[in-house]
């Protein structure tokens, strides 16, 4: 049996995961696996209502869970930053969520906004560095709202964190099996310090992996050839705040927010499962929102817990799934988000 942790969260959010349990309610008929569920309310009304984010020991219970599975985090009238770093990055970094995997894969009858480019080219995965660079939140003001304000914010790589994150990405390279190429995107020509050290790392475990070709791009190229040769990628692994805008240029080519979907994943304890999309907030309770992301989220929970075959087969239904709505884009699928959640159950 798994426990379930579910945070439905802000806006769409709710919406999508309640299809997501809808299929997970089939894979458990199906396959006999029993899942165990207890709902959370963190995230913007709870915060709005209580002025608090995240309870004391929200974490230290999360992590008795096998998994976690999160809607979205995000709410109009909160300012911007209190419930993401508050809600969501402190749920990554306490639970050492250290990758942030995030499939880049176009589907048969997805549109993609690349000529010429279909789902034999766009089929690649990044792996994001999910507790370090850019998000550490190290940094502080110096005489705010003056004129000579400074404002810091620092970058850290560390030895530790960054060698796990590409050991990983090598790990998951050769089990992934299809090009055994991992491709380091970073800035080494520029951040000379923090990224030569990424690269003196990837350099070094690299040669532990013989059987995996290794290459390297820089960020900008790496955007580049996101859209003029996605073939090239097989893994990619980056830093965070790179992960982070390079997976929505991902997200962009494998057909929009609708089916994008990733985990925080921490390889020795629990992992969070999520749409990346968002919360939507002009979606919100009209039914019109795509929960096919978050029902990939739910497919990756299975692959991460072990379920291979429960996994193959919610990808396969999703896929026949994708194949009948007429777009991709919240209020134009042709469906309902609750039919779309049926049609995906149905063929399981
Ligand atoms: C993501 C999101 C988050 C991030 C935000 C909401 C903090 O954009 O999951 O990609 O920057 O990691
Ligand atoms: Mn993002």
């Amino acid at each position: 049996m798994y426990r379930i942790a579910v945070i439905p969260g802000d806006g769409t959010g709710p919406e999508v995961v309640a299809e997501g349990l809808k299929v997970l309610g089939k894979i458990s008929e199906r396959f006999q696996i029993r899942f165990e569920f207890k709902e959370f309310d963190y995230g913007g009304d709870r915060y709005l209502k209580t002025g608090e984010v995240l309870p004391e020991g929200a974490a230290k219970e999360l992590e008795t869970f096998n998994a976690i599975y999160l809607g979205a985090i995000g709410h109009p009238q909160v300012k911007p930053g209190i419930l993401e770093t508050g809600i969501l990055l402190k749920l990554r970094f306490t639970l050492d969520q250290y990758i942030n995997l995030r499939p880049v894969k176009l589907y048969p009858n997805v549109e993609t906004p690349l000529a010429n480019k279909g789902p034999e080219e766009i089929d690649f995965v990044v792996v994001r560095e999910n507790t370090e660079g850019l998000y550490a939140g190290i940094g502080g003001f110096l005489k705010k709202g003056t004129p000579d304000e400074v404002a810091i914010q620092e970058m850290i790589a560390t030895r530790k964190g960054v060698e796990r994150c590409i050991r990983y990405a090598f790990e998951y390279t050769r089990r992934r099996n299809k090009r055994k190429k991992l491709t380091l995107c970073a800035k080494t020509n520029v951040l000379t310090y923090a990224h030569d050290l990424w690269m003196r790392a990837f350099t070094e475990v690299a040669a532990e992996y013989s059987d995996i070709e290794n290459d390297y791009a820089h960020v900008d190229a790496t955007t580049m050839w996101m859209v003029k040769n996605p073939e090239w990628f097989d893994v990619i692994v980056t830093t965070n705040m790179f992960g982070d805008i390079i997976t929505d240029l991902g997200a962009m080519i494998q057909g929009g927010m609708g089916v994008a979907a990733g985990g925080n994943i921490n390889p020795e304890g629990v992992s969070m499962f999520e749409p990346i999309g968002g919360s939507a907030p002009k979606y919100t309770g009209l039914g019109q929102i795509n929960p096919i992301a978050a029902i990939f989220a739910v497919q990756m929970m299975l692959q991460t817990l072990g379920e291979d075959k429960a996994a193959e087969v919610l990808e396969r239904s999703l896929m026949d799934t994708i194949a009948r709505l007429k777009s991709m884009s919240a209020g134009q699928m042709g469906y309902s988000t609750s039919e779309v959640g049926d049609m995906v159950a149905g063929g399981i």
